[in-house]
Order: C-alpha cells, then structure tokens, then sequence
C-alpha cells in the first residue's frame, strides 16, 4: 500500500470515529482569562485588563519566567469576548481588531513560541454567553478558523441553542476539529446546560467526544462558590468519578487562588479538592501581581502530582460527618492490589478553632491489608495530623485537627511491613 492512501484510509478511519486525538491523557492544566478577567473590552480605561493580546503575552511570558510552565501548566486560553461582533465576508470569526491588532495567529504564534499551546472559547449557539457570535450556523468554517490560527484547546459552550440539539452538535464539531488534523483539546459545556435543567446527559457519548466538560454552575470569587461546587461534586463524586479516565475528566471549573475571595486556608482547600477530582487545573488570576502564597500552592509539586497521577483515577467524597469531609483518591505507588491514597479532610465549620475528628480506616474506605507509610501535606502550625496503625489489634484509624475552612492533607502509601504492633505518627 503506497503512504498516500494509508494516510487517506487513517484519516477516513479517524474522521469517522469519535474524538481520538491521544490528549488530556492526564487532567488539561493551564490559564485562562475568564474568572478573573472575564468580559473586560475596554482597554482605554482598564489597559492591563482588557482581553487583548497584552493580556495574553504578558501572561505567556510570566508562565515560562515564573516556573508555570515548568510546572506542567503548559495552556493559556482566551475565553469569552474576543471577537468581532460581525464575521468577515468569508463568514469566518475576526478577532476584535482594536483589541488583537495582529489577528488571532499571531497570539497563537508568539504563544507557542514560548513553549506554550493555545485555548480559544466559542459557543455552540447562535450567540456566545457573551453575545458575541455563536458556531451554530458555522461549524464547518469555524472548526476550520480554529484550525488555521494554530488552536490547541476549544471550549465550546453551550448558550443560545436548544438543549435537544447538544447531542448531536457536541459531537458533531468534536469531529470537525478532528478533521482539520490538527489535535485540539475538546472541552464541552453539554452537560453542565442539560443537567441543570433536568435533562439526564448521555454520558457514554460526552466521555467519547469530548477531553473535559463543564458538569456545574460557574464558579466565583468566594468561598461560598467553592463551597457550593465541592458540596455538588461531593454528592455525586462516586458517580461522577466513574466518567472520568485518561482524555476524559470532569470540570468543576476553574481555580480561582489568588484573586479577592479566598483565605490562604480556603485556597489549600480548593487545590486540595481539585487535585482529589483529578480536575483540570486552570488558573484564572493575574500572575503580574499574584503573591508569593498563591503562586507557591498552584506550583505546589506533591497537589499537581497527586492531581496528575499516572493511574488517572478520578477520587470520591467518602463521607461529609460534623462539618468535616473526607476527600479521597487512590494513586501510585501500588502494592500488589493496594493503592497509595490521598487523603484531604477539609473543615467547612467556621466557628473559629479548629476543629477535631478521629477516624477508624473502615469508616474512611481504607484498605487494611497492609501498614502505610505516611507522609503529610500542607500541614499548618494550627493543625495536625495522627495516624496509628495496629493491625493486629485491628485498631487503625487517624485523628486530624484541621482550621476552619481549611484542610488537612496526607497520602498513605503500602508498604510491605506486616504484623507490627502499632506504628503511631504525628
Ligand atoms: C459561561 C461559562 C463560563 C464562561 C462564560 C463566558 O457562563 O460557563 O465559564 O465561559 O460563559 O461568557
């Protein structure tokens, strides 16, 4: 067979099936401009602000100057509010062009330039959340456009059409951007739209089309939001779990560390959280001005590594008891049958001291088969952690005393000591 026509048959072969294109084998990290920067376009009087190319070239470069990159967060992305509000007269979406005055390929350009790979936002509608021209009509051409200007990651939302319509539409341009060849990061907003409004997603296709997508409300700047989205996916983690695997994840949305709403102590707990879900890991904050504290959990290695383990396992809320949840995931290294685990307990009592809980491993889901050895995370003076083992006794359980609002953290790895008395560590 000559190269010509195995390339042709792969191609045939791949524009026929669904979303394959090898990405996200572990969750997308990255930035991007919406929480923080959402729908600012007037560059006169907010020049620092505005969606604009400044925005995302000063941003490009303090990713690679502050360690973001080297960190694993390797995509910057534009989202809502970057266009025209009219086509050009081949029907094809223009950036804004006082805002991007060299044209979307060049951002994209300079963005890979530095290493750097390139998110753009459009909307499956008529209209963008924003009102800024929807796809619905333009699959084809905009799939193209996207594919022209070097596009890497595509969030597609999902205002301004009927809900009906996603199941097919979803896949629909899932395929389209297959089909320009270039390998895009798919991330869908299809269920999010259909789920809150009572309709029961088709999950078996969502996690065949698409990397990642939206399942809850946006999130904002204040712990009540976090909150509010970590009760969601607390409830529904062991089902929701089970979507998630290597090119496919749940998104609660993005990490709002370092902006106006959260304690230092709510900011762990956010990480935390997300690195359990196996949540993509999408900065949304000004890195110019970001203070040390932040920057140092979002580049924090022991969260990203939990947050990327390799056996990609989404984890689950084991329970909510007394104001204290505990947030599992099992990871690498594994003995035997037995996984490592991380273990995040986060205190939503905000009464003041921190607050005590003690409990036995069969409560928390825990494997006895083994001794663990532990290792602590994020720990704070106020705080602090007890694990004690005894097998033979079959006694195993941790004591933690975590801050208001915040988390205590520690990853249990198997190890092959058995028929210890008790192995105690604080
Ligand atoms: C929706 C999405 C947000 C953001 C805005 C932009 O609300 O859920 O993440 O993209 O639209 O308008």
């Amino acid at each position: 067979m000559d190269k010509k026509f195995i390339l042709l048959l792969v191609s045939f072969l791949s524009s026929s099936t669904a979303l394959d294109n090898g990405l996200a084998l572990t969750p997308p990290m990255g930035w991007l401009t919406w929480q923080r920067f959402r729908c600012i376009i007037d560059c006169n009087t907010r020049p620092n602000e505005c969606i604009s190319e400044r925005l995302i070239l000063r941003t490009a470069d303090l990713m690679v100057s502050e360690g973001y990159l080297d960190a694993g967060y390797d995509y910057i992305g534009i989202d809502d509010c970057w266009s025209e509000f009219e086509r050009d007269e081949n029907q094809r979406l223009v950036a804004n062009k006082e805002r991007f005055p060299n044209g979307m390929k060049y951002v994209a350009d300079y963005v890979h330039s530095k290493g750097l790979k390139f998110g753009i936002y459009g909307d499956y509608g008529t209209l963008t959340c924003g009102g800024y021209p929807g796809t619905l009509d333009y699959m084809e051409i905009d799939a193209e456009t996207f594919g022209d200007w070097g596009v890497d990651y595509v969030k597609l939302d999902g205002c301004y059409v009927e809900l009906e319509l996603m199941d097919e539409g979803y896949p629909k341009f899932g395929e389209l951007l297959n089909n320009t060849g270039r390998p895009m990061l798919y991330s869908c907003s299809w269920p999010v739209y259909q789920e809150l409004s009572g309709i029961t997603p088709n999950w078996d296709s969502i996690i065949k089309n698409c990397n990642m997508w939206r399942n809850y409300y946006d999130i904002q700047d204040s712990w009540y939001s976090v909150e509010y989205i970590m009760n969601y996916f607390g409830e529904n983690s062991r089902r929701l779990a089970t979507y998630a695997g290597p090119g496919h994840w749940n998104d609660p949305d993005m990490l709002i560390i370092g902006n106006f709403g959260l304690s230092y102590d709510q900011s762990k707990s956010h990480m935390a959280v997300w690195a359990i879900l196996a949540a993509p890991l999408l900065i949304s904050t000004d890195l110019e001005v970001i203070t040390d504290q932040a920057k140092e959990l979002l580049l924090n290695k022991d969260l990203i590594a939990i947050n990327q383990d390799p056996l990609a396992r989404a984890g689950i809320r084991v329970f909510k008891k007394s104001d204290i949840a505990l947030w599992k995931r099992e990871i690498t290294p594994v003995l035997n049958n037995t996984t490592s685990v991380a273990l995040a307990f986060v205190n939503h009592d905000d009464s003041g001291a921190p607050k005590f809980g003690n409990y036995t491993f069969k409560e928390m889901e825990i494997d006895t088969t083994y001794y663990y050895d532990v290792e602590f995370l994020l720990l704070s003076p106020t705080q602090s952690i007890r694990v004690h083992q005894d097998h033979i006794n079959d006694i195993n359980y941790i004591e933690v005393l975590v801050n208001p609002t915040g988390v205590a953290m520690l990853k249990l790895k198997p190890t092959q000591i058995v028929n210890t008395a008790s192995i105690y560590k604080t």
